[in-house]
């Protein structure tokens, strides 16, 4: 579709996968409206260099009125939106399951799952108006493969996995199509922590015998959105060089 005048709204758009995308975003012509707890050089720059497309305010995943908030502000500044990428999410450090506190196993759910069911609700409003639309959830590998210490994190991203299917058929009828992009590893902020050891091995057991570039990641969330996949909604498109397969 021709981006000119659309708007998009990206979480976590300060730094990481989520900064791409509003780069590429504004570069195709998008009006973004992004959100993260701090800001970041870029989207302090962004803000003082494109002040007419591009909007950044704090917001925290784990604030639920906040998100609805700052939808309806994204929407007073742009006057609509026509994409939501639930992309911001939190993966601090690996713990084993049967030692996680109760208030992060609440937080884990609250900001990776809550969050964007939450946001997507008042964004979705907002498309219904024009009856056009599109929703893309980043999801993860880790919500269709085991991997130890990540329990709370997968249980998140395969909710939002299924959100996706149902929302599909909702929205549907009032031309909103809603898709899980699901990355697997990539370097960012979230992975920063992960020894050289476990990337090797995530290399060595990835079919394509590399890492994803980032840009990869994005590329596939720039496509799902795109018209050659006007008649792709519900589904999980799996971007990992083929580690799950
Ligand atoms: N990196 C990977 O290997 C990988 C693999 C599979 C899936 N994913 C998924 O890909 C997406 C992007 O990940 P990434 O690696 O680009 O992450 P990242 O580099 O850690 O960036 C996360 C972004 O979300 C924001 N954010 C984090 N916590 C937030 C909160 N509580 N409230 C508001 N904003 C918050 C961050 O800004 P602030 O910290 O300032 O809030 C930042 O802008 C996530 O959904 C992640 O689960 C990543």
């Amino acid at each position: 579709m021709s981006a000119a005048g659309r708007v998009a709204v990206v979480s976590g758009g300060s730094r990481g996968l989520g900064r791409l995308l509003v780069e590429r975003l504004l570069g195709d012509g998008w009006k973004v409206a992004t959100f993260s707890r701090k800001p970041s050089e870029f989207t302090e720059q962004t803000a003082a260099e494109r002040p007419e497309d591009f909007l950044w305010a704090p917001v925290d995943l784990g604030d639920r009125a906040g998100l609805r908030a700052y939808a309806a502000a994204a929407t007073r500044r742009f006057g609509r939106i026509d994409l939501l990428v639930n992309n911001a999410a939190v993966l601090t450090d690996q713990e084993l399951f049967l030692t996680v506190p109760d208030g992060r196993l609440d937080a884990l759910i609250a900001q990776n799952l809550a969050a964007p069911i939450a946001l997507t609700q008042a964004c979705a409003k907002v498309m219904s108006v024009r009856r056009s639309g599109q929703i893309v959830n980043v999801s993860s590998i880790n919500a269709i493969r085991g991997y130890r210490g990540v329990a709370v994190y997968s249980a998140a991203k395969a909710g939002l996995d299924g959100f996706s299917r149902s929302l599909a058929r909702e929205l549907g009828p009032l031309n909103i199509r809603v898709n899980s992009v699901i990355p697997g590893f990539f370097d960012s902020g979230m992975t920063a922590g992960v020894t050289a050891e476990n990337r090797e091995r995530i290399r060595r057991r990835t079919p394509l015998g590399r890492l994803a570039g980032i840009e990869e990641i994005a590329d596939t969330v720039l496509f799902v959105i795109s018209s050659g996949a006007s008649f792709i909604t519900g589904q999980t498109i799996v971007v990992d060089g083929g580690i799950t397969c």
